[in-house]
């Protein structure tokens, strides 16, 4: 169902005629976080349609930011609920078509590797609307994960490719991708550092019981560890290992699993181990903050880790940030006991990433810059 809200720019048109129609499209909760960062610089200088394809829809993933008012009510929202990634993407390109019919967006922004980025950009494309994807080029070159697909139909769609780093230009330097790619840096970190200055740890050590710096902070929600019942069983068996108090933050896609494989109870007789439902963003940062060291599948945990000088483990096989990894901040360490157990126990000594474009802090103004100067000189 398509639900559009009152406020919609349709009503605008005539007296900023000029501007272009831009037209962000999001739908999971680390889209929200980047889509934070770039809405208000955009809705200055065009005229900009907020669509969410409804794909989280859990007040901890998706509705705190609205509430927070991080981001202004979207225009429309899709309330695309789907069973499997594929039934998602295709769900999501059939809502947003008539929606691209109706309204001929000047060019559309797509974020990161989901259902929602590609959905977005395949329904762009086949209505001859140019495509801006932000997180272009990273590449985990294992095409068996959805995300990794996401990424890969994405960027061959797209006009303008806003890069993070130097790895991502030269991945899609490698697949003959070379127009239109720009290294911008990470629209994330510009989140992180707004957040990460008025969120503390305080509340999490006193609900808890932690204590600074002692404590162990889990995420895990990619369907290749939560879909496959070998490895839901290993991660329970590291969870079950580790030395220390823990907050495992459980993703809706882990719960349900962990549930369904009979794993829940295994983890609630863990007696150092915290099981919580999904932290809003600045919780999460502070939790960062306050840890001994993180362990995680998630791409943006790992960047957060790293700006907040947080030793993080990747429980994947690898990463597409290869930059963390090469200045120490990272090791991917997969649901490996031993391995984990190791890089638990070894110094660790967190470097600045000689990226240039990785260390750039104003991605998000870039992004818009450039969007704005490519559309109005056409
Ligand atoms: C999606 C993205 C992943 C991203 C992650 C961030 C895809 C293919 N995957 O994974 O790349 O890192 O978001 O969180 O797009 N669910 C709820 N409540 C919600 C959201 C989801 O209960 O608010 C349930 C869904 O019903 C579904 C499961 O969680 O059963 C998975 O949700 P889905 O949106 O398909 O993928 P994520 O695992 O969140």
């Amino acid at each position: 169902m398509v639900r559009t809200s009152a406020r919609t720019p349709s009503t605008k048109r005539k007296r900023g005629a000029t501007r272009p129609l831009i037209a962000c499209v999001f739908g999971t909760r680390p889209q929200l976080i980047k889509v934070a960062s770039v809405w208000q610089l955009l809705s200055q200088q065009s005229r900009l349609l907020l669509i969410d394809s409804g794909q989280h829809y859990d007040h901890a993933m998706a509705g705190t930011f609205y509430a927070g008012k991080r981001i202004r009510t979207p225009d429309i929202n899709l309330g695309i609920k789907a069973k499997s990634a594929g039934s998602q993407v295709a769900r999501i390109a059939a809502a947003l078509d008539p929606v691209f019919t109706r309204r001929r967006p000047d060019a559309i922004v797509t974020f990161g590797d989901t259902s929602t980025t590609v959905g977005a950009a395949i329904a762009a494309a086949y209505q001859n609307i140019p495509v801006a994807h932000v997180e272009a080029g990273l590449r985990s070159f294992d095409l068996r994960a959805a995300e990794e697909k996401n990424r890969v139909l994405t960027d061959h769609l797209s006009r303008w490719l806003f890069c993070p780093t130097q790895t991502a230009i030269a991945n899609l330097k490698n697949e003959g991708i070379t127009r239109g790619v720009f290294g911008v840096g990470d629209v994330l970190c510009e989140t992180f550092r707004e957040v990460q200055s008025r969120a503390t740890p305080n509340d999490l050590f006193t609900s808890f019981g932690l204590t600074d710096g002692d404590y162990y902070l889990v995420t895990c929600h990619r369907a290749e560890t939560t879909d496959n019942p070998e490895r839901l069983r290993e991660l329970v068996t590291v969870l079950e290992d580790l030395d220390r108090p823990t907050l495992f933050a459980v993703h809706p896609r882990a719960r349900k699993n962990l549930i369904r494989q009979r794993l829940w109870q295994r983890l609630k007789r863990v007696k150092t181990l915290h099981l919580v439902a999904p932290f809003d963003h600045e919780s999460t940062i502070a939790a960062i903050a306050g840890a001994k060291a993180v362990l995680t599948d998630s791409g943006g945990v790992q960047r957060e880790a790293y700006w907040s000088r947080v030793p993080c483990l990747v429980l994947r096989d690898r990463t597409e940030w290869v930059e963390l990894t090469n200045c120490g901040a990272v090791r991917v360490v997969g649901l490996n006991l031993t391995r984990v157990r190791n890089a638990l126990r070894t110094r660790w000594s967190i470097r600045t990433t000689r990226d240039t474009h990785f260390r750039k802090h104003n991605a998000s103004q870039k992004i818009v810059q450039i969007l704005l100067r490519e559309l109005t000189s056409r």
